[in-house]
């Protein structure tokens, strides 16, 4: 069968990285309103946690190219070959000054917020277009919009999510499938808690110039609770995502949190400078 999808129950949702925050989130909430949703984890031990919880789950990890194929292929087996909205949700923060980043690093990053995406996404819309019918979801971040202090592998990457995806929009005008972007600010997850391990793992933070400020960065990361002010539940995110889903319109971008709403603002009306101003003095609010 082509086209869209006649019921909930017969579109079938592909939502990456589930083991927690936003993913895990999205996944429960659309299987809970009567979607198919298949859930990417990378452990068995996730799997075996949301199959209780009713989901169909699939191994899926982002860096490696032969388990994104066999997990399209697990979920096309199991569905006559059809997948109608694909939700690019997996990802992480890479924390630490661009001059501290080594080649490795930002490579890793980009392997999981850009590369793996982009060709899970490739691998999605053959079946897409073929049904005339797809919903493609990125989840970028308002730090796809603007740029902010120790952020550089992360910005970069979701700015590159940004450019990739307007592209690819344009490119799908005619073929039935709709891409979206979604641009949380602060979210509850394990966001902070994965940014902390991968910051620790791969930055020499002791050792760089901004050792001091590190401090700080390390204080924000640790911190117990909602960081930053204006903090929303996963929540927030799902109800985007239903409605990139069920609007006969889905929107290009869907901004989520005063944050995003504020910096998308600020970007269009202010010098490069003063916007920098802004941005440095809210990193450096945060960081203290
Ligand atoms: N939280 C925020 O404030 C915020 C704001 C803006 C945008 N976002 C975006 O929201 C999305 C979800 O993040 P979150 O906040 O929900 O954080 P999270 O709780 O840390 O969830 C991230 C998910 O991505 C998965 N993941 C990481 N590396 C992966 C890989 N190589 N392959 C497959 N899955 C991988 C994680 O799996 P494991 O458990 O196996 O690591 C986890 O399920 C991300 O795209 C993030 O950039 C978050």
């Amino acid at each position: 069968m082509t086209g869209r999808p006649s019921s909930k129950e017969n579109c079938i949702v592909l939502v990456t990285g589930c083991s927690s925050g936003i993913g895990r989130c999205v996944a429960l909430g659309l299987h809970e309103r009567g979607y198919r949703v298949f859930a990417s984890v990378r452990t068995q031990q996730d799997k075996e946690e949301l199959s209780k919880l009713g989901l169909t789950v699939v191994m899926m990890d982002l860096t490696d190219s032969d388990s994104i194929n066999s997990a399209v292929e697990e979920v096309l087996a199991q569905t006559g070959g059809r997948i109608h909205v694909l939700f690019n949700n997996a990802a992480y923060g890479q924390p630490g000054a661009v001059e501290d980043l080594r080649r490795d690093v930002i490579r890793k990053q980009f392997e999981t917020n850009l590369f793996g995406p982009l060709e899970l996404t490739n691998r999605v819309i053959p079946v897409m277009r073929a049904q005339g019918y797809g919903r493609i979801i990125q989840n970028s971040s308002v730090l796809g919009l603007a740029a902010m202090r120790f952020r550089g592998a992360y910005n970069s990457s979701k700015f590159a999510l940004e450019g990739l995806t307007d592209t690819l929009r344009q490119e799908l005008v005619g073929s039935g499938v709709c891409v979206s972007l979604i641009e949380p600010g602060p979210i509850t997850s394990n966001f902070r808690r994965n940014a902390m391990k991968a910051f620790m793992a791969n930055i020499d933070h002791k050792n760089s110039a901004h050792a001091k400020v590190y401090e700080g960065v390390i204080k924000r990361l640790t911190k117990p609770g909602p960081a930053q002010p204006f903090t929303l539940g996963p929540e927030a995110v799902l109800k985007r995502v239903l409605h990139a889903i069920e609007s006969g319109r889905p929107r290009i971008r869907y901004y989520v949190t005063f944050p995003t709403y504020l910096f998308a603002t600020l970007r269009r009306i202010l010098s490069y400078r003063a916007l920098d101003r802004i941005l440095l003095k809210a990193s450096g609010n945060e960081n203290r």
